[in-house]
Formats: C-alpha cells, sequence, structure tokens
C-alpha cells in the first residue's frame, strides 16, 4: 500500500540540506531516521575516508544481518545516497541515563544486545564497531544501527574478538565504575557466540597489553580522555572473561 503521507515526508526533508542523520516525524506519530551520504570537505575527507564508500558499506551491512535474520534496523525506504530506517528505540547509553526505566528493563537491554553480537558472530560476521551507542533498545530488541565497517570474518577469528574488545571498551568510557552493565551483555554474548569465542577474546587481550599500558600511561599525560583510561580497564575485565 503506498504510503503517502511518509512519502510526502521524506521528499520534503530530502530537498533540504543533507545532513548525515536526521529525524524524521510523521503526524500521525510514527518516527524515522533518514540517512544521507555525508558531503566532506576536502580536509575531512582526508581524516574520515570516502562518504560514498563508507555509505556502500553501511547499506550492504544492514542488508547482510537483516538476511542473516540478525536484529538490526530496517531500511524502509531508500533511494541514491539515502535511506530511512523506522525508528529502534533508544541508544543504550540513553536506556542506561533514562530514569522512568525499570532495572530490570536496562539489563534485558543489554543481554540482548550481548546476544546480538553474540548471533552476529556466529552467523560469521564482523560488526566493525559496536559501540554501546550504535546500538538501540525498543524495548524488546537490541538492534545495531551504525554499520560503516562491517565484513565478513571468521568465526571465532581475532576480528571477531576485536568486536568484543571495542564494545567493551567503549562501555567502560561511559561507565568506568559501573560493571553492571557490561557484565550483562558479556555474559550474553558468551552464552551465544560460536565456541571457543571467548578464548580467542582472551587472546587478543593478551597481545593487546603492550596497548593497554601505552593507553594507561598516555592517560597521565591526558587524564581528560575517558577512552584513553578505559582501554586498561576494558582489557583487564576480558582478561578474566
Ligand atoms: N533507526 C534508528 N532508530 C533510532 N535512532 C537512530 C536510528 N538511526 C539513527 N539514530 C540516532 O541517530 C544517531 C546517529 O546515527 P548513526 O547511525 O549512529 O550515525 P553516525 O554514523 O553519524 O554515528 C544515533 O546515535 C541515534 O541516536
Ligand atoms: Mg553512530
Amino acid at each position: 500500500m503506498p504510503d503517502r503521507d511518509l512519502d510526502t515526508n521524506v521528499k520534503a526533508a530530502l530537498a533540504e540540506p543533507p545532513r548525515r542523520v536526521r529525524q524524521l516525524d510523521l503526524p500521525d506519530g510514527r518516527r524515522f531516521w533518514l540517512k544521507r551520504v555525508e558531503r566532506l570537505s576536502g580536509l575531512m575527507r582526508l581524516q574520515k575516508g570516502d562518504p560514498d564508500r563508507a555509505f556502500a558499506a553501511e547499506r550492504a551491512g544492514l542488508q547482510a544481518l537483516a538476511e542473516a535474520g540478525l536484529p538490526v534496523a530496517e531500511v524502509a525506504l531508500e533511494g541514491p545516497g539515502w535511506m530511512l530506517m523506522p525508528d529502534a528505540g533508544s541508544v543504550l547509553p540513553q536506556v542506561v541515563a533514562d530514569a522512568s526505566r525499570t532495572e530490570a528493563d536496562k539489563l534485558a537491554a543489554f543481554a540482548q544486545a550481548g546476544r546480538a553480537l553474540g548471533l552476529l558472530h556466529l552467523a560469521g560476521l564482523v560488526h566493525g564497531r559496536p559501540a554501546v551507542r550504535d546500538i538501540c533498545w525498543d524495548g524488546k530488541e537490541a538492534r545495531f544501527i551504525d554499520l560503516e565497517r562491517f565484513r565478513y570474518g571468521r568465526r571465532g577469528g581475532l576480528w571477531q574478538a576485536a568486536d568484543v574488545v571495542i564494545f567493551t571498551q567503549t562501555c567502560f568510557t561511559r561507565w568506568p565504575q559501573d560493571t553492571t552493565w557490561v557484565n550483562a551483555a558479556l555474559e550474553a554474548y558468551a552464552v551465544n557466540a560460536p565456541d571457543g569465542a571467548m578464548a580467542q577474546v582472551r587472546r587478543l587481550v593478551w597481545l593487546l597489553m603492550p596497548v593497554g599500558w601505552l593507553s594507561w600511561a598516555l592517560s597521565l599525560i591526558r587524564p581528560q580522555s575517558r577512552e584513553l583510561r578505559a582501554v586498561p580497564l576494558a582489557l583487564s575485565r576480558l582478561r578474566d572473561a
């Protein structure tokens, strides 16, 4: 059935100067997100890489995950250089910060996120950068929304282990003192991930130990960097995982 309301709103939004991501609220209460190819200046292009390639990689990632039956943001409509996704809920840091949510709901969000990453690895895929801020929770399902670095991989391979390290590091960046959330996610990950995945994570952590020391040393010079301070915390959490 043609969705005139949606078409009109998308057309109007596309006529505006492009922004990479924008929220689109319809008069009937439905919420969507419009993603477009970034227009970068020469210098930014050098720093961030080719935006068309990144957009194509993201589209391929969304499609591959959907085809594998994994929880991922849906693509409702798309065209050259843009795609429209239904709202997938709040990103995990917003979930934690939301005082109106129960502890059980928050724990469920992280358990589902860990499970989603485990299933993604079981399907032989690599997320590439599963940051907590790029996972949405709608009360039932935790979905990946941002897949620019997605690729195919090997079950229990090092790139999959790197996903776990990155996820954990982003959790310690947000919540350096509170391991409740990362623990809920890692527990569910271990249950759903391929055999040997956690052993591979421990192996990678071992290889990354010098990075942990370096980050720790650098964090003395740059004490304001939460990312740097999170690296040794993440590595020591995963060493014993
Ligand atoms: N489908 C979606 N559902 C809910 N929120 C979304 C969705 N897509 C994007 N967002 C919101 O927009 C923000 C930026 O989108 P994201 O896909 O992460 O792009 P970027 O590459 O700019 O980080 C997200 O952090 C999230 O808050
Ligand atoms: Mg993002």
